[in-house]
């Protein structure tokens, strides 16, 4: 793959097929409410219809989350998100499949070896990330510090614990940050985006993209901007609305790696969260925004100051219904080289 690569728009991306079955569809909008990706129009007929927008036939990630929340099983998806060459090229084995601990050929439903699982694997199987928060039912503060405090006896490197904790249940504080990070997410999608919604490639993105995309390759995959589409169409809801809002800041001079022990202090929390009943949703989407020069204010506001700095946040609350659930995606390549 050559540096100068188009990094705009890949032409040799596929969706998957997400096929409603009608006969069972009871327009309870879950669907369409928990799709990261504006995956899902209402359609005047009352019903979602998968669609697509700015050039790309069907804005999904293949999260299978809409499978996960339908209380109907009305929702079948059939393939996955890849794309084929370039630099956003998704390097899968394009071998999609349900949970199979006990072998890739064991094909049983999951429900019929659950019980011979761990509570930890239950739990690893079937979370999903949850978009749909429960707005009656707030989080007590001590349930927040149980799950704080399995993020606290995560392994770090050299057990040098390089992080630090906000946590925000200020909803003003919350519509601040979506709205501070909006503002520059809004502007990038809008030049990403085609106004026609053709997906004209015009050559002057594909060199603005491509350049851009050597100094912040991440935040050019097209899928980040299928979520900035959907947060703009529902009131710069970044945060999907959670009662709770864990950001997770690192320290930038700890050892080693310290966004990878975030990572695994955050799952931790995750978790544990899930072993409460809570649902939870990290987000990374206003990270980006909220380190740019623009958002120093509110920075400030949250005591954020270097060596500190966010690396993502979890978004914590109880869930509207069923949200956890198990679902298929692809298998990674394995090598083993036995002795
Ligand atoms: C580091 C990280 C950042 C994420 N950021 C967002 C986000 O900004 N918005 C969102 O709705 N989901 C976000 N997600 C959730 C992913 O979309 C989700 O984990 C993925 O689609 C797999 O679905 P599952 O969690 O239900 O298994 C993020 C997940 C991770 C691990």
């Amino acid at each position: 793959m050559g540096i100068f690569t188009n990094a705009y728009m890949p032409k040799t991306i596929t969706f998957p097929r997400r096929i409603v079955d009608y006969s069972k569809c009871k327009s309870c909008r879950r669907c369409f409410d928990a799709c990261p990706s504006y995956g899902y129009v209402w359609g005047d007929d009352n019903y979602p219809h998968p669609h697509g927008y700015g050039g790309y036939p069907d804005a999904c990630i293949s999260c299978w989350n809409c499978v996960a929340v339908c209380p109907h099983g009305a929702i079948r998806v059939e393939g996955a998100y890849y794309v084929d060459r370039g630099r956003h090229k998704t390097y899968l084995r394009k071998n999609i499949s349900l949970p199979h601990p006990f072998g890739e050929k064991d094909r049983r439903p999951y429900e019929s070896y659950a019980k011979q699982l761990t509570e930890v694997e239950r739990v690893v199987y079937t979370r999903r990330s949850n978009r749909l928060f429960n707005q009656k039912k707030a989080v007590p503060e001590e349930t927040v510090n149980r799950v704080l405090e399995a993020g606290r006896f995560a392994p770090s490197a050299g057990n040098n614990q390089p992080y630090r904790f906000i946590v925000i249940s200020d909803k003003k504080i919350i519509q601040e940050l979506e709205h501070g990070a909006m503002r520059s997410l809004r502007l990038l999608k809008n030049l990403y985006f085609d106004k026609s919604g053709k997906g004209k490639r015009p050559l002057w993105k594909r060199i603005f993209f491509t350049v851009y995309s050597w100094f912040d390759p991440q935040s050019m995959d097209p899928r980040p901007f299928t979520a900035v589409e959907k947060a703009d169409r529902i009131d710069e809801k970044i945060y999907w609305d959670a009662p709770v809002v864990i950001m997770v800041l690192k320290n930038t001079l700890g050892i080693s790696n310290p966004d990878l022990d975030v990572g695994i202090c955050c799952q931790n929390m995750v978790l544990a969260a899930h072993s409460f009943g809570l649902g939870t949703c990290y987000i990374s989407l206003a990270i980006k925004s909220m380190n740019l020069p623009l958002m120093k204010g509110f920075r400030k506001k949250l005591s954020i100051a270097r060596p500190w700095k966010a690396v993502t946040c979890i978004a914590l609350g109880y869930p509207v219904g069923k949200i956890d659930g198990v679902i298929a995606r692809d298998t990674p390549q394995v090598d083993w080289f036995r002795g």
